[in-house]
């Protein structure tokens, strides 16, 4: 097998793990021949077996002489479990074929010195942007210090994200709202703010069997009006970020900021936290503020089979005064699922 045939493969088998706020990381051992002999893939986070020992296992003694292809830069210092440089030169391997650096400040270039020093032959940047690709919320969180934030909306084919009454359920239809499910599945959190809060009572749970394993932590914006502690958000033990000591059950950081919480300081607690991947689901007053403050990263729209026909509440909250206040963006996918349509999309685009 060729080493990027191999890459591939690694990448593949990595594809669907969650080991956040570890990042999705496989890895191939081929032998002296180039056959492969071993594969792993770190699956379960902080404290479990990392790719490569997986792989190494895997291999047994046939990784002798071999080469292992990684999809990250291996670690060098010892965290949860012990250095995969280590192992990697104790099962006698000579050359290693990495995808991507790891950004993380404790490897960075570390891994590759220490296999280096051992006399290991180190070949970097195959299919690394694949292997960023696999995982973008991991490298924008170690980058940056924030999780990668994806924003979702359903928004009536004439921008209304709610009638004027509040009522929203059902913008979207039921595939789009599984396709949401899914989304959420993929995030370590969900954040929503207090109108959201007050007018659904989300209970910002994935509640698809398939998706389900690992329920994404809620975070609740909270403001000046008072929230009830027993909306269903409540009972999740949120994070609670607010710009008043508030007496609600959750994690409560008090975050004083313009116009309620301070967005970019509670990115970065949510950051240290371990959040990798966040999502927001509105509503149009939080989705605004994130957008003018340059803090969304993705977003994803669900454009309904439906107009509202008149005024109700706009997809995002504020005033578009003139065109040249328009945040560009760069449309990155569109589909048609069912009577919706998803439009994904990067801001800051031209
Ligand atoms: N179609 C959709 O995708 C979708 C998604 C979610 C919600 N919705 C609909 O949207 C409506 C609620 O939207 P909303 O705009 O009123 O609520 P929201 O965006 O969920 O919450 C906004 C509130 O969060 C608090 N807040 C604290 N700091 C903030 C900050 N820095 N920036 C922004 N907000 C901050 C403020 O509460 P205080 O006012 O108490 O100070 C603010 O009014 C409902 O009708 C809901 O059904 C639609």
């Amino acid at each position: 097998m060729d080493e990027r045939r191999a890459m591939i493969e690694a990448i593949a088998l990595a594809g669907d793990a969650m080991p956040h706020p570890n990042p999705r990381v496989g890895a191939i051992v081929l032998d002296a021949a180039g056959e492969p002999v071993g594969r792993g893939y770190h699956d379960h986070g902080p404290g479990h077996p990392h790719a490569e020992v997986r792989a190494l296992e895997d291999a047994g003694s046939r990784a002798a002489g071999g080469t292992l292809v990684t999809t990250m830069e291996p670690c060098a210092h010892d965290g949860r479990t012990p250095p995969c440089t280590a192992a990697i030169i104790g099962a006698g391997i000579s050359r290693v074929v990495v995808g991507a650096e790891d950004p993380d400040e404790r490897v960075a270039g570390r891994g590759f010195a220490a296999l280096r020093a051992a006399g290991v032959e180190v070949a970097a940047g195959l299919e690394r942007e694949a292997v960023e690709a696999m995982d973008p919320g991991y490298f924008h969180h170690r980058r940056t210090g924030r999780p990668r934030v994806t924003l979702k909306g359903a928004i009536t084919l004439d921008g209304q994200a709610a009638a004027a009454d509040g009522s929203a359920r059902w913008i979207s239809g039921e595939d789009a709202r599984r396709d949401a499910h899914r989304l959420r599945a993929h995030s370590d959190a969900v954040m929503v703010g207090a109108g959201t809060v007050l007018a659904d009572d989300p209970a910002l749970t994935v509640r698809l069997p398939e998706f389900a394993r690992v329920q994404p932590r809620p975070v609740v914006v909270a403001g000046r009006r008072p929230l009830p502690p027993e909306a269903a958000v409540f009972g999740r033990h949120p994070i609670v970020l607010a710009p008043e000591p508030v007496d609600l059950p959750g994690e409560i950081v008090v975050l004083p900021g313009n116009g309620g919480v301070d967005l970019a300081a509670a990115l970065g607690c949510l950051g240290s936290a371990g959040i990798v991947d966040l999502m927001v689901e509105g509503g149009p007053t939080l989705a605004g503020a994130l957008l003018r403050a340059g803090l969304v990263d993705r977003g994803v729209f669900y454009v309904a089979g439906m107009l509202g026909a008149g005024t109700g509440r706009p997809g995002i909250a504020g005033t578009f005064a003139t065109l040249a206040d328009a945040i560009p963006l760069e449309i990155t996918g569109v589909e048609r699922i069912g009577n919706d349509v998803r439009i994904e999309f990067t801001p800051g685009g031209s």
